[in-house]
């Protein structure tokens, strides 16, 4: 039976199969690593390029409505102006003031300890409050007494960092402040919510998760665009940033593409590249990190069309394309961001959520940005940014919808799902666990393997090594020849190579030159011509 490890033990099988077979090292691991950076091995930069890969030819070669672009990681200063991000592009920090620990206060949860007293105990308990400086009533029954119920007294606040278990977190520590703190009645269900939403009177009393005492700053703005200088200066007038977004590149470059590229509304400009934030907590492996990529693509459409429908149409096709390269539908989800939530210019932001080992996140967002970049661009540069409609002779600014996605992050869902351990009996009757990578054939970094039975055996070898310099030219192909046929096998399961071919004595000896075909994820074999498995291969990995 095929299954996953609980999640907190697949997050580490999933990192531990990506340092063993290659996938994903730590950036500059024999300093001790740099956090929020990482380096891709032989199969991760495979595996990657066909994500990759799979996207620009689905978003950008098989559509006729979608041009391609790239554009520097540095651009001008003035961009990063004019898009809101030197002033706005900021997390609200929240630094512990003894233990110098700094966390993002949308990741750091609180909750008041709410206790129900109980009639015969409440004057009691309320006298242990008031001898600790706890919430001191000014009268007994009075402002220490909070709810629609005379008898629930705040004793308290407790604090967890964000994790798939901060509402257990937060209620068993609430527990023990009632413990602590020798209170009867009944403790009420913790309600957390994020420092950013802690009232002035309440980020005083919230314990710091290092020191356990209120010890928590207000939360302050901190800028997460990395700050460089171009040219021999380093004053402020050679100032640059590394892009925290590839979507300006697309903004700034509209007019040059309405120029050159023969595009008509409704129409998009597509780029991938990498991005760069000095994220304050990076974690969960790639799954934030401070250097990353992004996919990115920028639909202009007639500003009197159905943004609604062309956002829909984006959800939808973002959705299909995930399951295209094999993510299961099980774990995708929608979140429509809060309208009191958007910036004023927003018209609607969806995400698309995936069930990763950590819990339900952001994987795709999905934007509609009416016309505020490009008119921003138009302000700040003093150059146009508007389309000549024919129809009715008027010149206007195309309003936007924003499908943007990290590579990273794909890369991370996909081996979170993939992930499989099974136990499998062999001929002689001995159980063994197997582990795969239940990989599409579109994004395996190694398409197919190629065996000969024995490598002493000269025929073997010489039909093996001739389909393999076949198949190579055209797929990436792996020749293997050491270790017995099922350790072999094994070998490729993990790295998630949907078929191996192995050349036996049959073809050399029997007509028809046909292989052993194994298929990965049912282990079922059976016999192939080479124009079958071209014919397989060009079916399947597209
Ligand atoms: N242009 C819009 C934009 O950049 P975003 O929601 O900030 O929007 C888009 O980023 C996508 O980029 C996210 O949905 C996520 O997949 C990915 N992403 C953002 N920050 C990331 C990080 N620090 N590490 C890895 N991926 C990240």
């Amino acid at each position: 039976m095929s299954t996953q490890p609980e999640s907190s033990n697949l997050m580490e099988a999933i990192v531990s199969l990506a340092k063993r077979r290659g996938f994903v090292f730590q950036s500059s691991e024999i300093y001790g690593g740099l956090n929020g950076f990482f380096d891709y091995g032989p199969m991760g930069v495979e595996l990657k390029k066909n994500i990759r890969d799979c996207w620009w030819n689905d978003m950008v070669r098989r559509r006729e409505d979608i041009v391609g672009i790239e554009t520097s990681i540095i651009m001008h200063p003035k961009v990063w102006e004019a898009s809101g991000h030197v002033a706005g592009f900021s997390d609200p920090l929240v630094d512990c003031k003894v233990s110098k620990n700094r966390y993002r206060a949308d990741q750091l949860f609180f909750a008041p300890v709410i206790v129900e007293l109980t009639e015969e105990t409440a004057y009691d308990d309320l006298q242990k409050l008031e001898a600790k400086g706890i919430n001191v009533p000014a009268e007994r029954y009075g402002e220490a007494l909070i709810g629609p119920g005379k008898n629930n007294a705040l004793i308290g606040y407790v604090s967890a960092l964000e994790s798939e278990k901060t509402t257990e977190e937060l209620q068993s520590a609430a527990e023990a402040l009632k413990r602590k703190l020798s209170i009867r009645g009944k403790l009420r269900p913790v309600q957390p919510r994020d420092f950013t939403e802690a009232k002035p009177e309440e980020t005083s009393q919230i314990p710091s998760p290092a020191t356990g005492n209120p010890d928590l700053t207000p939360p302050r703005a901190f800028n997460m665009m990395f700050q460089t200088n171009v040219g021999a200066m380093t004053d402020a007038s050679s100032v640059a940033y590394l892009r925290p977004e590839t979507a300006q590149g697309m903004f700034v470059d509209f007019k040059n593409v309405v120029d050159t590229g023969r595009v008509k509304l409704p129409f998009g400009i597509a780029q991938t590249g990498k991005s760069f934030r000095n994220e304050i907590t990076p974690r969960n492996f790639i799954f934030r990190s401070r250097e990353f990529e992004q996919m990115e693509m920028e639909f202009f459409i007639h500003e009197d069309d159905d943004w609604a429908k062309w956002h829909r149409y984006w959800i939808n096709w973002c959705k299909d394309w995930l399951l295209s390269i094999g993510l299961p539908e099980s774990h995708i989800s929608e979140y429509d961001h809060l309208k009191e939530k958007l910036a004023f210019y927003s018209k609607g932001t969806t995400d698309i959520m995936f069930k990763f080992p950590f819990g339900v996140q952001e994987l795709w967002g999905i934007a509609a940005r009416g016309n505020y970049d490009l008119t921003q661009h138009a302000t700040a540069s003093g150059k146009p940014q508007e389309i000549f409609d024919e129809a009715t002779k008027k010149k206007f600014v195309p309003h936007v919808i924003e499908p943007a996605v990290g590579l990273d992050r794909i890369f991370l869902a996909v081996l979170a799902s993939c992930y499989a351990e099974e136990q499998v009996t062999d001929e002689k009757g001995n159980t063994e666990t197997r582990t795969v990578l239940r990989l599409s054939p579109r994004i395996a970094p190694v398409k197919i393997a190629v065996l000969p039975l024995l490598k002493n055996k000269e025929q073997l070898v010489a039909r093996a090594q001739a389909l393999y310099a076949k198949l190579k030219r055209k797929y990436t192909a792996f020749y293997d020849e050491t270790g017995n046929i099922g350790k072999r096998y094994r070998r490729q399961d993990e790295i998630g190579t949907p078929w191996c071919v192995t050349i036996d004595f049959d073809t050399i000896e029997k007509e028809g030159d046909t292989f052993t075909l194994r298929e990965r994820d049912s282990m079922a074999q059976r016999r192939v011509t080479e124009t079958e498995l071209f014919a397989l291969l060009e079916e399947q990995v597209y």
